[in-house]
């Protein structure tokens, strides 16, 4: 039994490293996933057997059935949706990364040249859909920390602006908690455009991280916001963000590299979790890690800082 869930689970990691965000599991499916989860329970109470005894043990004796990996591939399609329905994220080949040369000027000068460039880059274009924008970053050019996330999603290509959906707003919150203003700081996103993860319908319903391709081709353009802006420090949000700059594999998991400093285009780097994480888990605990993080960032930048904020998120 436990193979089944192996391979199960084996099956989602691998979708998971395509790119496939959601899965639809049909009820029968949802029925099998437990009844199997029951029996695995049931026995991980008796001794422990070794895997493949446990299989044919599962098995009615009289007919031992199919082999195990028969098995599990039965219950891992009865588990997914259709294959037609398990369409594959676009991974067109894109040409190697642009090299950005910005012209001399003044950063409001500069900055208007390379919205130009990456807006009406053909590339950035041709990955977005029929009315969704590409998107680049956002807030003040004097900034001395930057925010650096992951891609726009369904509100951020709509409205071409980084961090405007739910995500962006408990961001905002926590720019707020900082002393500052969302326009006291620059927003910006390792992607300009959001991954596409095609549906039936073509429209997008779902979230799919960038490939290692993508984010070293949107990478030059990040590169040339953080020259022309010139923060003094990086908080990169989540894991795409800790990839992109700090380089795919470095770090296993997000926790080891973050509430730490790391180092980016000559600047600092402090790693913490990307708003959506706290959306999914809005526990006291949680917040108090990723606040923890933004004190770092706020003692690095010589702000002011108060008992109260010091002392958010420790008595809830
Ligand atoms: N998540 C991101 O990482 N960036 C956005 O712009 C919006 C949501």
């Amino acid at each position: 039994m436990r193979t089944i869930l192996t391979a199960l689970s084996d099956e989602l990691k691998r979708l998971k490293t395509a790119g496939v965000r959601t899965v639809t599991v049909s009820d029968e499916g949802m029925a099998a996933l437990r009844t199997m989860v029951a029996q695995s329970k049931e026995r991980g109470g008796r001794k422990q057997e070794p895997e493949g005894e446990t299989q044919f043990a599962a098995a009615p004796s009289a007919s031992p059935g199919p082999r195990p990996e028969i098995r599990a591939s039965a219950a891992i399609e009865a588990a997914l949706p259709p294959a037609s329905r398990r369409t594959p994220p676009a991974t067109a080949v894109l040409p190697p990364p642009p090299v950005v040369e910005l012209p001399a000027g003044s950063k409001a000068a500069r900055w208007e040249a390379l919205r130009e460039l990456v807006l009406s880059h053909p590339v950035c274009r041709a990955q977005v859909r029929p009315g969704k924008k590409v998107v680049l970053g956002v807030g003040s050019l004097d900034a001395q920390i930057m925010f650096v996330g992951e891609a726009p999603g369904a509100d951020e290509e709509v409205q071409g602006e980084p961090f405007v959906g739910p995500a962006g707003q408990l961001l905002t919150k926590m720019i707020q908690g900082m002393g500052l203003k969302r326009e006291d700081v620059y927003i910006g996103n390792i992607m300009n455009w959001r991954p596409q993860l095609p549906t039936d319908s073509g429209e997008q319903t779902g979230n799919r991280p960038p490939t290692t391709e993508e984010l070293a081709f949107c990478l030059p353009f990040l590169r040339a916001q953080i020259e022309v802006v010139n923060p003094a420090l990086l908080v990169a949000l989540g894991k795409t963000a800790l990839e992109g700059l700090l380089g795919p594999g470095r770090f296993k998991t997000l926790g080891e590299a973050r509430g730490q400093w790391h180092e980016f285009a000559g600047r600092p780097v402090m790693v913490t979790y990307h708003p959506s994480y706290i959306l999914r888990e809005p526990t006291p605990k949680k917040k108090r890690l990723i606040w923890e993080d933004l004190l770092k960032v706020m003692e690095r930048a010589a702000l002011p800082i108060s008992q109260k904020q010091r002392d958010y998120f420790l008595d809830k």
